[in-house]
């Protein structure tokens, strides 16, 4: 038995990591399996809503009922969700973008030689901070993957991108396993969830989102 908690919703997820090119061969990307933004396109699509997932390079299968936008840079991913942020209820960001794009990526592969290679680096947009800026945006939420400080970071990083609510959780035991352990900071504190797989996690975010929309959008 699965309640409906987003029926009639619709939902838009972004996971993976984006990969930003050098050159014909080679890139710039984060570590991020994918598995987490996966799991939640899942738990939301169990759940009742209408999911679009936009992936960057993952091995992934896609969800079943989902429909799925492959994307690959951080500005394609930006295009993407520009694309279909409108009608969209609930945004959840948990793709790990890349700060950064080479200015001046070369059509061929470098060739390798013994001198220093530069790369001009320019930051990317923040996808979350646009989407969560307009006007009426969809209910926003955030990931924050920290390696120290986490609460105190998350917590900035919420307020920063005006989010109601923001998933908070250590990279050290979160990247690429199947487990992770998380604390949900929302405008009444912290919720620590305690560890358990990314697909029961997924479930238990989703429920707590679905609480919250609901509070900000009672009938
Ligand atoms: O990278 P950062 O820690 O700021 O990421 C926090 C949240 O912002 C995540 O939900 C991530 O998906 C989102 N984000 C984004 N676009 C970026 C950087 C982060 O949407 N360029």
């Amino acid at each position: 038995f699965q309640p409906k908690f987003l029926a009639g919703l619709k939902l838009l997820v972004t996971a993976g990591p984006t990969f930003e090119r050098i050159d014909a061969v080679r890139g710039i990307t984060n570590s991020s399996s994918g598995k987490m933004g996966y799991a939640i396109a899942r738990a939301a699509f169990e759940a009742g809503a209408e999911v679009t997932l936009i992936s960057g390079p993952t091995m992934l299968p896609t969800p079943t009922g989902v429909r799925r936008i492959d994307t690959v840079s951080a500005q394609d991913m930006l295009a993407a969700v520009n694309g279909e942020i409108t009608h969209q209820d609930i945004f959840v960001s948990v793709a790990a973008v890349a700060d950064y794009y080479v200015l001046n990526p070369s059509e061929q592969k470098i060739k390798k030689d013994a001198h220093i290679l530069t790369l001009e680096l320019a930051p990317n947009p923040d996808i979350l901070a646009n989407v969560a800026s307009v006007a009426n945006p969809p209910f926003c939420v955030g990931f924050a993957a920290e390696s120290e400080n986490l609460l105190e970071f998350a917590e900035a990083k919420r307020r920063r991108k005006k989010l109601p609510l923001l998933v908070a959780n250590l990279v050290q035991t979160a990247i690429g396993a199947d487990d992770n352990e998380v604390i949900l900071l929302d405008d009444d504190g912290q919720h620590r969830l305690p560890r358990a797989n990314k697909s029961d996690l997924a479930r238990s975010i989703v429920k707590h989102m679905a609480r919250l929309y609901n509070r900000y959008h009672p009938e």
